[in-house]
């Protein structure tokens, strides 16, 4: 969204670049380009778009070095504002996007100098997670660990997937702007099967539907219909997908067994109408439309992840108290009144646990005894996640630990959870 609030940040970082976030429409169009030169002129475009047109992702989010002599931008990343929700709580999530260096300007330490602006942004707005889907190991340095599935995919041949039938049960269609209503209620109607999950409002649905076609992000939205020509789902075909040639589903909504079926032979038929020799489906793990495609042979070909960073662990923590508590109450440990520390070798946490309830999140430095549970801190987001256990991380990670009488209540803690991730741009 273009809308600045007056209070650009400008500061000196010597050598004559100047660390600021972007101030008007000459700096967006002036970002587009160099994300056009060190990302292609897809994600330039998306960018643009994302600045003036977003309802929730303001052009001054984005940060930038710029080259005083010459006016050129040559680094440059952004902060994007997600709401996500985590077994049902809120939580304010903050995307770094858009990361880049120009060849010239390289390891100069310009990305770690946007970073520090990035966390101190990320506090402000009061973020409890940040989020990348970044290059292999890079954000490591930064705090972030892999956290939350991404690009999970399995890949179906064409000859696996069965000819058309007599009196199908559903049918697939291009989906249409009346259709608008529909694709709102499925996109909740999928979030139901998981724990944690983006928030997408009418608005954000309209930006996506209106603005992404022509950038790096666009995608054909397929509406799935029952006999009664009602809508009983929605996929999206993906029409720059970052890996192969397969044709690539990128989200589905709550499909039936049937519906599932009609549109695995929907996306055979697109994918020899196109030419691509396979279909990939990049979706979570255990949605209808995997496992159909599982049980005619599709293989599991993995993953990437989220990397995720906790800018103020307390903070989340307490966001998340009355899910936690919510464990506690179904479990063997309802009213629980404890301390429960989570040693972070720097820090430690402490959950003051009185009667059930969460009634406090300290931090404690230093980090004092071993408490229950100890773990590198970028390592507390996979645990919250409920990505990896910590007895998963222990098993190639010696610094991970837990004893004594609590470590049972680790486990009703921080189960393992559904993690999915729908795009907002
Ligand atoms: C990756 C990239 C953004 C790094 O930008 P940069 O301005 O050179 O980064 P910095 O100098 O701030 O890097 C900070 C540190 O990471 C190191 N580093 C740089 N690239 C690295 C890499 N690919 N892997 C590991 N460390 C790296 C730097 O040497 C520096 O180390 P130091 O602080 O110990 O001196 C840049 O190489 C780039 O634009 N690449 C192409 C586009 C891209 O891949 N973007 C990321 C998309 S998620």
């Amino acid at each position: 969204m273009l809308s600045f609030d007056g209070l650009a940040i400008r500061r000196d970082l010597g050598h004559g670049l100047t660390l600021r976030t972007i101030a008007d429409e000459g700096d967006v169009e002036r970002v587009a380009a160099f994300n056009t030169v060190i990302h292609g002129a897809n994600v330039g475009e998306l960018v643009r778009r994302i600045c003036m047109h977003h309802p929730h992702i303001r052009a001054d989010g984005f940060i930038l070095v710029q080259d005083e002599a010459t006016g050129q931008v040559v680094s440059s990343l952004s902060l994007h504002p997600w709401r996500w929700r985590y077994a049902g709580q809120e939580l304010l999530v903050g995307e770094m996007g858009f990361v880049g260096t120009l060849e010239s300007h390289r390891g100069r330490g310009l990305v770690r100098a946007q970073v520090s602006l990035f966390k101190e942004l990320l506090r402000e707005q009061g973020c409890h997670l940040s989020i990348i889907q970044g290059i292999p190991y890079y954000y490591r340095q930064f705090g972030y660990e892999y956290a939350v599935p991404l690009e999970n995919h399995v890949r179906l041949e064409l000859h696996q997937v069965p000819g058309p039938v007599d009196a199908p049960t559903h049918t697939c269609r291009p989906a249409g702007q009346s259709d608008f209503p529909a694709l709102v209620r499925l996109y909740t109607e999928a979030t139901w099967d998981l724990d944690v999950y983006a928030e997408r409002d009418k608005a954000t649905w309209r930006y996506i539907w209106e603005q992404s076609p022509g950038t790096e992000m666009e995608a054909e939205v397929w509406l799935v219909e029952d006999r009664a020509r009602q809508p009983a789902g929605y996929f999206r075909v993906q029409k720059h997908p970052l890996y192969g040639p397969g044709l690539t589903t990128n989200e589905v909504s709550r499909l039936s067994p049937d519906a599932a079926g009609a549109v695995l032979r929907q996306l055979a038929a697109l994918a020899r109408e196109r030419g691509n020799p396979f279909i990939r489906l990049n979706l979570p793990a255990d949605c209808m439309l995997v496992r159909a495609a599982q049980a005619l042979g599709a293989v599991n070909q993995g993953g990437y992840a989220w990397q995720v960073y906790i800018p103020d662990p307390p903070q989340l923590l307490r966001a998340i108290a009355p899910a936690l508590e919510r464990r506690v109450v179904d479990s063997v440990y309802a009213g629980l009144t404890t301390d429960l520390r989570i040693h972070l070798f720097r820090a430690s946490l402490l959950l003051r646990w009185r009667t059930g309830r969460l009634v406090d999140v300290e931090w404690l430095t230093p980090a004092g005894d071993w408490g229950t549970l100890r773990l590198p801190a970028s390592l507390l987001a996979p645990v919250i996640l409920g990505h990896w256990s910590w007895q998963e991380l222990a098993r190639t990670r010696p610094d991970v630990a837990a004893s004594g009488e609590w470590v049972p209540l680790l486990d009703v803690l921080f189960p393992p959870l559904r993690a999915y991730i729908y795009q907002i741009y």
